[in-house]
């Protein structure tokens, strides 16, 4: 199997035992994939190995200024952040993110010269109605603005995320194919409920180029069938 990038995302879970425990892990062993490890800002900078790089979750659109609370990607790339997801579902809807705040989010990136991770991905009621691909062609149109600059696109459908349920192969593979069509060049990541188990299968879809891991992630012993 090619490299592939494993990226987790701790949300706002962890602590600096989980912290100790991913580099003590990633000490001892030799990961087969590219790991990005997104764990809560306050462990960004303690969590550095030179085995994985390391992402923050969020990031406000503008550099520096009077928003209190928030996090500019200057400051992250000052920390050596190199990844950033933007747009996951649960800003989206929990903190009402639009596509239009996700490409401003986007563009700060990357200006910083950081990697944008941008989730995309349908809710059940538009699955349901045979939405999907409008819904997630036109999140990726109006959030990614035209750059020659590496990005990453992560389809996370919301109705899968810590829900233990998997869209089947076919469908995977028929949006990472679409995604693929518009950005040739990005890797895609697949997201939502992955797990020890599925994880190899959902990594040997074409057009899969690694998986965004939430829950399964807080247990680092998950690398472990990567090794
Ligand atoms: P999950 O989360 O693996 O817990 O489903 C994935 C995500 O939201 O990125």
């Amino acid at each position: 199997m090619d490299t592939k990038y494993i990226v987790a995302n701790w949300k706002m879970n962890g602590n600096f035992k989980l912290v100790q425990q991913y580099q003590d892990f990633f000490s001892q062993h030799v990961i087969k994939h590219r790991v990005v490890v997104c764990p809560p800002y306050p462990f960004l900078d303690q969590i550095q190995h030179d085995r994985y790089d390391v992402g923050a979750q969020d990031c406000h659109f503008e550099i520096n200024g009077a928003f209190t609370g928030s996090i500019s990607a200057a400051i992250l790339k000052k920390i050596n952040t190199q990844y950033i997801i933007l747009g996951h579902s649960e800003r989206r809807v929990q903190f009402n993110e639009t596509n239009a705040l996700v490409f401003k989010k986007v563009n700060a990136a990357l200006d910083e010269n950081l990697i944008p991770i941008i989730c995309v991905g349908e809710t059940l009621q538009e699955k349901e109605i045979g939405q999907a691909t409008a819904v997630i062609t036109r999140q990726l149109e109006e959030s990614i603005p035209i750059t020659q600059k590496k990005l990453m696109i992560a389809y996370e459908p919301i109705w899968a995320i810590g829900t233990g349920h998997v869209p089947s192969s076919e469908d995977i593979e028929r949006i990472h194919t679409l995604i693929r069509r518009l950005y040739p060049e990005a890797p895609i990541v697949y997201g939502g409920s992955v797990n020890k188990t599925n994880i190899h299968g959902i990594l040997n879809i074409k057009n899969v180029d690694g998986v965004l891991v939430g829950g399964a992630s807080l247990d680092v012993s998950f690398f472990e069938t990567l090794i």
